[in-house]
């Protein structure tokens, strides 16, 4: 079977972990040169060197997304090492609860350089990339369905995603005439790490998180990266500027729906 990635170059910042790895792991195995970008040296090395053992092509660059510097040199060692950029996934990304009537100047800013200016830098090199390579390409911002939907203590995750979503948009029109696609994936609760034993092994929170979910259980970082591929791939060819939600049906859910004890 042909491999839907098969010569195209992908960045996945964010990608020691989570959504990001999973991303990671399925482009390899879909025939892209992966460059892992992440702030976690030890676990985004272990991620890399366990993709290259299945025999797939992976780089990993130390990088932090709140750094344009950073992310110059991540563009530039991608272009380097694989001689091209097709793909890039801005995912890195950090959410802490503080109150609205404590949170600082500076964590709000924080949240905001992780997740929403990482993307615009970011997008706006990796464009300028495709666009001296003679156009064509595919950027994928990492959304929430935060971006719409809120919860207290969040500010700035929720104002972050909120700008992601109109970020995609922007790029999308500017870039559409280089032949770039500009889209967002919006996750509702995904079983990281952290997710899997901050939420489903807590019972209060467990119910919270699944009484606001039609599907009934959380998803699996493996499901966002499916839906990345398939928005990395021709399959969504006449696809740009849309932000797409697997959140097992949370979206259009007004109210609760009943949860099954364990
Ligand atoms: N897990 C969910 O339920 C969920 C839901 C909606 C959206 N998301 C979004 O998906 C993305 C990935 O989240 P995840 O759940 O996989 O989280 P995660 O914490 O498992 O992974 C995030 C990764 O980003 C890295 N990172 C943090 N700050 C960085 C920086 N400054 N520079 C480079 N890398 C940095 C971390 O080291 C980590 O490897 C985020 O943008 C998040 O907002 C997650």
């Amino acid at each position: 079977m042909s491999k839907r990635l098969n010569g195209k170059t992908a960045i996945i910042t964010g990608a020691a972990s989570g959504i990001g790895l999973a991303c990671a792991q399925r482009f390899a195995a879909e025939g892209a040169n992966v460059v892992l970008a992440d702030v976690d040296d030890a676990r985004g090395k272990a991620a890399t060197r366990e993709i290259v053992g299945h025999g797939f092509n992976a780089q990993y660059l130390h990088t932090d997304v709140s750094q344009r510097q950073d992310l110059a040199s991540l563009i530039e060692g991608t272009v380097r090492h694989f001689g091209q950029l097709d793909i890039l996934i801005s995912n890195a990304g950090i959410a802490k609860t503080i109150p609205f009537l404590e949170i600082s100047d500076e964590e709000f800013e924080r949240t905001l350089a992780v997740n929403l200016n990482s993307a615009f830098i970011g997008g706006q090199l990796a464009a300028r990339q495709m666009v001296a390579q003679g156009g064509g390409g595919v950027i994928i911002n990492m959304s929430s369905v935060n971006a719409l939907l809120a919860i207290p203590g969040l500010v700035a995750y929720a104002v972050s995603k909120g700008g992601i979503n109109q970020l995609t948009k922007v790029m999308a029109l500017e870039l559409a005439p280089h032949r770039i696609r500009v889209n967002a994936i919006g996750p509702g609760t995904i079983l990281t790490e952290l997710a899997r034993s901050a939420v489903m092994e807590n019972e209060a929170a467990r119910k919270k998180v699944l009484s606001r979910t039609p599907m009934g259980r959380g998803g699996e970082p493996s499901e966002i990266a499916s839906v990345a591929l398939f928005l990395a791939s021709e399959d969504s060819s006449y696809i740009t500027g849309q932000t797409i939600y697997p959140d097992g049906g949370r979206l259009m859910l007004n109210y609760t729906v009943p949860v099954d004890t364990p």
